[in-house]
């Protein structure tokens, strides 16, 4: 038995030398020290033995395990520092390389120049009012003084939306800021009909038109409306309020004109011009004249007063409605308005 004993522990630790890696080690354990290995075996054979052969067999079969457990251990300590060292080695970590850097994403011009408005007219007292982009026809038109039919319909080729709305009154992806007018005011003179309150705010927001692309003209852009109403508001407020606006992003000598113009719901009506920055006036593909033209503007007419709730015999006001994209093209010096939404990162990254 003790012969056996020994001979047990010569295999188990002969075998082990050549155990290189875990899952050997761990094929090992269950030949050496599982329960069918021949060290069990013997263990379990012990009540066979007689009484005065069990101690001494007992005894050195546990020395036997003892040694097979120490030298499992110690193998699996070494097997665990080489993979360790291995790994060390091989998947060193260049700590001298410069990181990847994580692109960091900014505002698109538009907004940039939007929020610069909001700031420049919020200076001014104007809030911001927010409106719908899908609009009936009878906001986007009708109340705006456009009656069905009217021919100053054909300035704006209209996307109208399917399943909406009625023959009379179809739905349309907004033409302009303008219908959020008569929203504000009605929303407004809702608080108090008899006395409404006055009224200062810019309507931001994309418009859409079915137009003729090209270095100028988009077929969706951003506005920036503008409404005053109150007692006694005249073409001169609105006259003031675009000339500082034009100042306070382009400067002192910014030049700019006002030129006579036609709106249904704005009497009179202008268009306002900027010189044109990209040619130093002299004129160029993009403003043609020497002039870029960013709004449109005039004193709000009386029927648009009464739809919206105010009383024309007691209030008056001013409105306009501004490219901002063109404002950008102005601000930035950028010749084509087509760059805004092609999403090229050379054009965006510039900004
Ligand atoms: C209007 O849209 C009127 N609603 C503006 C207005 C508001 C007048 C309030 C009076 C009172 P107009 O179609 O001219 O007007 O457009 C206004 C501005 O939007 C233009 O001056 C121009 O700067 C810009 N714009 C017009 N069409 C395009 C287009 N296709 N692409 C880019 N910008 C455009």
């Amino acid at each position: 038995m003790l012969e056996k004993l020994t001979q047990i522990e010569r295999a188990g630790l002969d075998d082990l030398e050549t155990v290189q890696d875990e899952a050997a080690l761990e094929a090992w354990r269950v030949a050496h020290l599982g329960r069918s290995s021949a060290l069990m075996q013997l263990f379990n054979g012990f009540g066979q033995l007689s009484k005065e052969e069990r101690p001494a067999a007992g005894q050195r079969a546990n020395e036997v395990k003892k040694a097979l457990e120490a030298a499992f251990n110690s193998r699996n300590e070494e097997i665990k520092q080489a993979a360790l060292k291995r790994s060390l080695e091989q998947e060193r970590l260049d700590v001298t390389l410069p990181g990847r850097r994580t692109p960091l994403g900014r505002l698109h011009p538009d907004t940039q120049i939007l929020r610069e408005l909001y700031r420049v007219f919020g200076d001014m007292g104007f809030q911001v009012y927010r409106s719908h982009e899908v609009e009936s026809d009878e906001y986007n038109f009708q109340l705006l003084n456009f009656p069905v039919g009217h021919p100053a319909r054909d300035m704006q080729d209209t996307y109208f939306l399917e399943g909406g709305g009625n023959a009379d009154n179809p739905l349309v992806l907004r033409t302009h800021t303008s219908p959020g007018q008569i929203h504000a005011m009605r929303e407004y003179a809702a608080g108090n009909p008899l006395n409404p309150p006055s009224v200062r705010i810019v309507l931001p927001g994309m418009v859409y038109r079915y137009e003729q692309v090209d270095a100028r003209h988009e077929t969706q852009f951003d506005q920036l409306e503008g409404l005053a109403v109150g007692p006694g508001i005249t073409f001169s407020d609105l006259k003031g309020t675009l000339a500082d606006m034009a100042r306070r992003l382009f400067g002192r000598d910014v030049r700019t004109r006002f030129r006579a113009s036609f709106f249904p719901f704005t009497e009179p009506s202008g268009e306002y011009d900027i010189e044109c920055f990209l040619c130093g006036g002299k004129g160029c593909a993009v403003c043609g004249s020497g002039w870029l033209e960013i709004g449109g503007c005039g004193m709000v007419h009386p029927v648009v007063l009464q739809n919206g709730g105010y009383n024309p015999e007691h209030y008056t006001g001013f409105a306009f409605g501004l490219g901002t994209q063109r404002i950008a093209m102005l601000r930035y010096g950028i010749n084509d308005i087509r760059y805004f939404w092609e999403n090229d990162l050379r054009f965006l990254e510039q900004f």
